[in-house]
């Protein structure tokens, strides 16, 4: 998928081959078929490889659209040709990858939701808060305040639109047991927000490996079936992965897994028009002989599959720098905000 993929899951008009056969007076309901149904109904799915997709959570024509064909020949015990084609017929249906016109996609785009960070100069950098159906990475060294805004965005995230946020609820995948639910409330109530209310819109999970990190999202997908979940924060990102490929050798290992891992929150993203929010550390660049020698862990696998890249450090008295570096759409540029009691702000 392509960086400034803007896909959004639209409902399937559906004839045998994809094209929408409705008669003069026929209700709209009768020729779309949605989710599961629409999914059985995919040229070359038969009974048994609907049954295993769904089974398996695929029950979004948007899920099969986006899979690998590799992913899907695996799990249906079907070759990979089968899948392939499956999957471009799901792609015709739900309108993902081939060539968009410019106006289709601005279209797209106006689907987009932003949600605020509560500091005005961090949102002006991110054009207006951070975006749906694209990842946002902070990327900076302990104490930072990755965190701090990972925290403050969940309260947001339940705010109504009108105050910047999503009305909505939130999965925290947690990897280094940080989410503080006291923080969370004293951050809550800041913002005039009832404490409780706000931590029960926040479903947290610990994340106890880079495996179970992955399966984590499969998860929140399962989760998002039931509850309106626009926010999804993974914190940290990588440092699972880092502690467990130790060595050159597993390098190319740990790459194709994050590589995996942060494909599958970009389709969350898509699949649910969802922001997406994730930490990284950064680690001393040995070969840095002027310039920041930090750099975010990942290389350019996380690098690439982020939209928006922010680059935090430590300002002087409390205050914190962010520096949009490698956006889309976006000049590169810096702001300073703080974190305190309240949380964040300008
Ligand atoms: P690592 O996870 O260690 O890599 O760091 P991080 O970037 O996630 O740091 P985090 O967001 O946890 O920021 C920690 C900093 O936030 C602290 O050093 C404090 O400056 C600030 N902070 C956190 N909680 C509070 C609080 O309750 N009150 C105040 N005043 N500041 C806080
Ligand atoms: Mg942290």
């Amino acid at each position: 998928m392509g960086k400034s993929q803007a896909a959004a899951v639209e409902e399937a008009p559906i004839g045998k081959n994809g094209a929408s056969k409705k008669r003069v007076g026929e209700p709209e309901a009768e020729t779309k078929l949605k989710g599961e149904e629409a999914i059985r109904e995919l040229p070359g799915v038969g009974p048994a490889t609907g049954d295993k997709l769904i089974e398996a959570g695929y029950d979004e024509l948007m899920t099969v659209a986006v899979a690998s064909p590799s992913e899907i020949a695996e799990l249906c015990e079907i070759g990979e040709a089968v899948a392939a084609k499956i999957i471009a017929e799901a792609r015709k249906i739900a309108d993902v990858g081939g060539f968009r016109t410019g106006s289709n996609l601005l279209d797209l785009r106006k689907t987009i939701q932003r949600l605020t960070t509560s500091s005005k100069a961090l949102d002006e950098l991110l054009g207006g808060g951070l975006e749906s159906q694209s990842i946002t990475e902070a990327a900076a060294e302990f104490g930072s305040g990755k965190t701090q805004i990972g925290l403050q965005l969940c309260v947001n995230a339940t705010l109504p639109p009108e105050k910047g946020g999503l009305g909505c609820e939130v999965v925290f995948i947690d990897s280094e047991n940080t989410f503080r639910p006291e923080r969370v409330a004293q951050i809550a109530q800041a913002a005039g927000l009832d404490p409780k209310e706000t931590l029960d819109k926040i479903h947290v999970a610990r994340a106890f490996n880079s495996a179970h990190q992955i399966m984590l999202v499969e998860k929140a997908h399962e989760l998002a079936k039931e509850h309106p979940i626009k926010l999804l924060i993974v914190d940290s990102l990588t440092s699972h992965f880092r502690a467990e490929y130790v060595g050159r050798g597993t390098l190319a290992n740990r790459q194709s897994k994050l590589n995996t891992h942060m494909h599958e929150l970009l389709e969350f993203a898509t699949v649910h028009n969802a922001i997406v929010y994730v930490t990284n550390q950064v680690h001393a660049r040995p070969d840095a002989f002027f310039g920041d020698p930090n750099k975010p862990i990942g290389g350019h696998i996380v690098g690439h599959a982020s939209t928006y890249r922010l680059y935090l450090r430590k300002g002087k008295a409390g205050k914190r720098v962010a520096r949009l570096i490698d956006s889309p759409n976006l000049p590169e540029g810096e702001c300073v905000f703080a974190v305190d009691e309240k949380g964040v702000h300008d």
